[in-house]
């Protein structure tokens, strides 16, 4: 794998490949290896343009556990501020013995940029770019999924049959973008739920079945709820319905809670808005796996970084992801 741009163009052997490398990065954290040696001598760049507190510390954690050397940048604070491009930052940092570059960014297609531009010759990781894609965060999901579903029986398995509803603020979610295109390539069934004007114009192209009424949805009883964050930073509070309106019509509240059968997991990626698309009482519940995500996280992320550093021999099935 030279580069994680999306999921879109990930391949279902890929994307299990990618999963079950995870499953034995999760028995090493398990069996309290806290540290593989298989990175010694690599340097990992965080380049982070977008806030972030999962992503980040856990891309960091990951590489730790690797044996990398990690550089975290954040666009605050930098000479970014005095605008410095991105081809002359990551240049810098590349100048600076970078391996692999995990970069955020607010603007959609940044990644593929810095892929495909030749500024760099850096491996490099889409950790979010604008409403289009994060893809580690679609791998945990479907890692927390798999494991939830099958137990010590994950390996080698896709998601066949499985039911996931996603809900909320498609409009500008990169997660939902992300976890639809996995999710299809794995197999599963994957509805999304949203008010009419959090729904992206071009999903009639999507590997999804779209419904506006979250009680309909629930009452199909699905194996996943993914519930999504309001990203109340990117509305236009012309298109939004009231909070009010929204955490009542779309909101996890704990009559929906107990409508979603006992075996259902209700998931969010976070960071979460408590008390408007989800009530504390689903938040904390047993079947949420909020906190499951993140530590599947560091696991996922260590997968990806051995992947893509750890040479020939780690190499995926295809090697789908675009060349540089
Ligand atoms: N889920 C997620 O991407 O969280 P952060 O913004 O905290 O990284």
């Amino acid at each position: 794998m030279r580069h994680l741009l999306d999921t879109q163009t990930l391949g279902r052997a890929d994307a299990i490949r990618i999963l079950d490398v995870a499953e034995d990065m999760a028995d090493t954290q398990q069996r309290e290896v806290r540290k593989l040696p298989t990175l010694r001598g690599k340097t990992v760049v965080n380049l982070f343009f977008e806030d972030s507190t999962r992503t980040r510390i856990s891309f960091e954690a990951a590489a730790k556990r690797l044996s990398a050397d990690v550089i975290n940048f954040s666009a605050k604070g930098s000479s970014v501020s005095k605008g410095e491009s991105l081809q002359d930052t990551a240049q810098t940092l590349q100048a600076m013995g970078a391996d692999a570059v995990v970069i955020r960014h607010g603007a959609s297609g940044a990644p593929l940029t810095l892929a495909t531009s030749g500024w760099i010759t850096a491996g490099v990781v889409n950790a979010g770019d604008g409403t289009h894609e994060h893809p580690t965060q679609a791998l945990l999901d479907a890692f927390t999924i798999r494991k939830r579903t099958f137990g010590a029986d994950s390996r080698g398995r896709d998601l066949a049959g499985v039911k996931v509803t996603i809900v909320g603020d498609v409009l500008h979610s990169r997660v939902a973008r992300s976890n639809v295109w996995l999710l299809a390539t794995l197999g599963a069934e994957v509805t999304l739920v949203a008010p009419p004007t959090l729904v992206p114009q071009d999903v009639s192209g999507w590997p999804a079945t779209i419904l506006y009424d979250l009680d309909e949805a629930i009452a199909q009883r699905p194996d996943a709820l993914m519930m999504l964050r309001i990203q109340l930073e990117r509305m236009n509070a012309a298109y939004f319905p009231t909070e009010r309106e929204y955490s009542r019509r779309w909101g996890l509240d704990p009559q929906r809670l107990s409508a979603l059968g006992a075996g259902s997991m209700v998931m969010h990626p976070g960071p979460m808005n408590r008390g408007l698309e989800i009530s504390a009482e689903a938040a904390d519940s047993a079947r949420a796996t909020v906190l499951e995500q993140v530590a599947n996280g560091v696991s996922v992320r260590m997968a990806v970084l051995y992947l893509l550093l750890a040479g020939e021999q780690a190499g995926t099935d295809s090697d789908n992801q675009r060349e540089a």
